[in-house]
């Protein structure tokens, strides 16, 4: 679980806060998609869920554990999954996921068959000896989200993970998003794709200018209001309207 109350942040200099009172539980056993436009504060909102950037104001716990009072804690329940690839690009894949192994803890043999299945998955098991510099983008991203899973968090977090993955491997992400859900698990993740947010999402929050403007039940959306798309909502909400009425004639 993870539960956002009051979050703002102002980047050093810019006079501006990039997130503004921010607040969102997202439950466990859910996937819960993150939508705004460009430079509506996503990554940043991600990176303090994360414990990579401080806030000033508000606080984040995950899985009951505040970031501000024990950040190890809370850092030990998350995976994550950046919007750029930070690996160690002179290790092997196989050596990388050891390493981030090691420090989480994770048993020889827990590894060993994670590694197994989620490499399996990806289509990326004869590759894992090879260095990660020779990766393609798609293939980093995929060590990444072993990385990111091989711990069995509590949260999986994921910040535009479906950039530059070819249609089957997108289509084996979303399948491991939605298992990680239902194995009780909180799945949050960040994505400009709205059919693929629409597909999978259980729920979707919408921010802008930092500030969150609607968080809606993907379920009833599509119960109550059939005749809108989460395209015309989006629009709607984030003053595109004009736009996609111009798409649409
Ligand atoms: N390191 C930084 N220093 C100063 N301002 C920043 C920094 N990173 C982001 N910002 C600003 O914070 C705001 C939110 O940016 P953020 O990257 O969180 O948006 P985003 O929703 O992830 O956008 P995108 O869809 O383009 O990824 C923007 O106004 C951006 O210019
Ligand atoms: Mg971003």
């Amino acid at each position: 679980m993870i539960e956002i109350n009051g979050l703002s942040k102002t980047y050093k200099g810019t006079g501006r806060k990039a997130l503004d009172s921010l607040c969102l539980t997202v439950n466990d056993g859910e996937i819960f998609g993150f939508l705004g436009p460009n430079g509506a504060g996503k990554s940043t909102a991600i990176k303090c869920i994360t414990g990579i950037l401080s806030f000033e104001e508000g606080s984040v716990k995950i899985g009951g554990v505040s970031m501000s009072d024990d950040p190890v804690g809370a850092k030990k329940r998350i995976g994550y999954v950046p919007d750029e690839h930070l690996l160690y690009e002179g290790l092997t894949g196989r050596q990388y996921i050891d390493f981030i192994s090691d420090i989480y803890g994770v048993s020889r043999a827990r590894r060993a068959e994670l590694t197994d299945k989620y490499a399996s998955d990806f289509g990326l098991k004869d590759r894992l000896d090879e260095t990660i510099s020779d990766y393609s983008h798609g293939m980093k991203q995929k060590i990444a989200v072993i990385a990111a899973l091989v711990h069995e968090p509590e949260v999986f977090i994921l910040d535009e993970p479906m950039l530059g993955l070819d249609p089957k491997s997108a289509y084996v992400l979303k399948k491991t998003m939605r298992d990680y859900a239902d194995s009780g698990k909180t799945v949050f993740f960040s994505s400009h794709i709205l059919e693929v947010v629409e597909k999978i999402c259980d729920r979707v929050a919408i921010i802008d200018g930092g500030k969150l403007i609607a968080v809606c039940d993907m379920q009833e959306l599509k119960e109550k209001r059939s005749d809108l798309s989460l395209e015309q909502l989006f629009l709607t909400l984030t003053g595109g309207e004009d736009a996609f009425k111009t798409e649409e004639v």
